[in-house]
């Protein structure tokens, strides 16, 4: 039996996407409230957690790595604990396959365990002896647990869980649960306490937020909460607000219609295509088709002419011939994306299209992926120089990593806008004239009229 002496500090180290990041905050929220400190890193920690992704195999072998190299060091510090959770640890057979690969492994919950960290931890500490805390459904929402935010403009706030689309390369419903919507009424009310402490930016998390809504007895849906937030006090608090991810089928008319009447609301449509050969977004089960997807970006660029439209697409999803892939570039060309982020296909077990016939080989998924990657760098470079010129409004975040004296920060429709600016500016939005671009952000000047 392990003996735990008090412990006082932790560490968390965060996989994956947003919606992690953010849980992150929470489970640093709770061991807060509970009278731990946080430590700079895992040397100096008493609790470590992993919060964990397996969308990708890429992102699972990373914590296997992580806790080969923990071993070693709680061999040092026996007293430590080391927790590992998300959405890894909640796949089926997960929790007992750490156990027998890692022993050094104190603890083991899944996507919803940050409300029982209080009862893990003193389990553990109490116990002296391992405990898996895996529940199979990671249902529910929990309100009001606290919540550490790591920036102080920028706030994540979740406003569903889960998936329920059951695309047919994703794990994530499998790991996260079906969709459920947080009340309107406590997204309100945070938003509202966010802006009061002085964040001007709030992200609206969901796997599909498009969906919100659905599970509940208010009729409100997304364009509903949006139009509820973007009035929320006038130009005090809160002054932007984003969302991520929208799937484009449930993108309704309506919902662009109210974007384009908000003023907090960015024009920045995050919107993954995945495919653009019709016969793979059948198998995938993505719900639209090529001529759908091309039609949604047409309305949005009408009805707002300078939105930025970015996108997810994976290549080689099995039985992907090169007529499919060049479907998709013919579709990368007509969508004319700001940015993509492109993924090559990862058989993830358990999922439909793991057992599916034709699987593609490493070589040409690769040789694929660089294709398009020169091809979106093409039209990102172009979609930049036409903002040269304009004046837009920054959302200052920091000091940039480019140059001294020089300012970085977002304009509405997502991209980091670099400036000459004195650090007052921090935390503020100012307009910029656009004078240059790269591939991965545009320079500018301030305009002080
Ligand atoms: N809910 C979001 C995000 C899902 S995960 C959405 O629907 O867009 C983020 C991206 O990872 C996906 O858009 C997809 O492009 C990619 N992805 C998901 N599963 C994958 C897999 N098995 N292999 C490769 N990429 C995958
Ligand atoms: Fe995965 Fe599809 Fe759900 Fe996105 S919408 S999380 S890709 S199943
Ligand atoms: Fe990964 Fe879970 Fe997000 S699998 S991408 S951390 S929802």
């Amino acid at each position: 039996m392990t003996e735990f002496h008090h412990p006082q500090t932790y560490h968390i180290i965060t996989f994956g996407c947003q919606m992690n990041e953010h849980d992150s905050e929470v489970l640093a929220g709770m061991l807060d409230s509970m009278g731990f400190y946080q430590a700079d890193g895992v040397e100096g920690a008493d609790i470590v957690l992993l919060n964990t992704c397996c969308v990708r195999e890429t992102a699972e072998n990373k914590v296997f790595s992580l806790l080969g190299r923990l071993r070693r060091l709680k061999e040092k510090k026996p007293g430590m604990i080391i927790g590992v959770g998300g959405c890894m640890s909640q796949q089926e057979g997960m929790a007992a396959r750490i156990r027998q690969g890692f022993p050094h492994v104190d603890l083991v919950f899944g996507t919803g365990g940050a409300r029982e960290l209080p009862d893990l931890i003193g389990k553990v500490t109490g116990r002296g002896s391992p405990v898996l805390a895996v529940r199979p459904d990671s249902g529910g929402i929990a309100e009001k647990l606290p919540v550490k935010r790591k920036e102080g403009i920028r706030a994540w706030v979740a406003i569903m869980y889960g998936c329920d689309n059951f695309c047919t390369y994703c794990i994530v419903p499998y790991v996260r649960g079906r969709e459920r919507s947080r009340r309107p009424e406590d997204i309100v009310e945070e938003v509202a306490g966010l802006g009061r402490e002085g964040y001007k930016e709030v992200v609206l998390l969901g796997q599909n937020v498009n969906s919100y809504g659905k599970d509940l007895d208010d009729s409100i849906d997304f364009a509903g909460l949006l139009e509820r937030l973007d009035k929320l006090e006038g130009n005090r608090g809160v002054v932007r607000i984003r969302y991520m991810t929208s799937h484009p089928r449930d993108f309704t008319d309506g919902l662009i219609e109210t974007i384009a009447a908000s003023d907090k609301v960015c024009e920045h449509f995050h919107l993954p295509v995945q495919a653009g050969s019709n016969r793979i977004l059948k198998k995938m089960n993505r719900g639209y088709t090529r001529e759908n997807y091309l039609e949604l970006v047409r309305k949005i660029k009408e009805l707002i002419p300078r939105a930025t439209i970015t996108t997810d697409i994976m290549v080689g999803f099995p039985g992907e011939d090169e007529s499919d892939f060049n479907d998709t570039l013919d579709l990368v060309r007509q969508a004319r994306f700001d940015s993509s982020y492109t993924f090559i296909y990862n058989t993830r077990p358990g999922t439909p299209a793991a057992s599916l016939e034709g699987q593609v080989s490493e070589e040409v998924k690769k040789a694929r992926i660089q294709e398009l990657i020169k091809l979106q760098n093409k039209i990102s470079l172009e979609r930049n120089r036409e903002e040269e010129g304009r004046e837009q409004e920054v959302l200052v975040e920091g000091e940039s990593k480019t140059g001294p004296g020089l300012l970085a920060g977002k304009n509405r429709g997502n991209k980091t806008v670099v400036f000459p600016g004195g650090k007052e500016l921090i935390g503020r939005t100012v307009r910029v004239r656009i004078t240059g671009s790269r591939l991965a952000h545009l320079t500018g000047w301030q305009l002080l009229h």
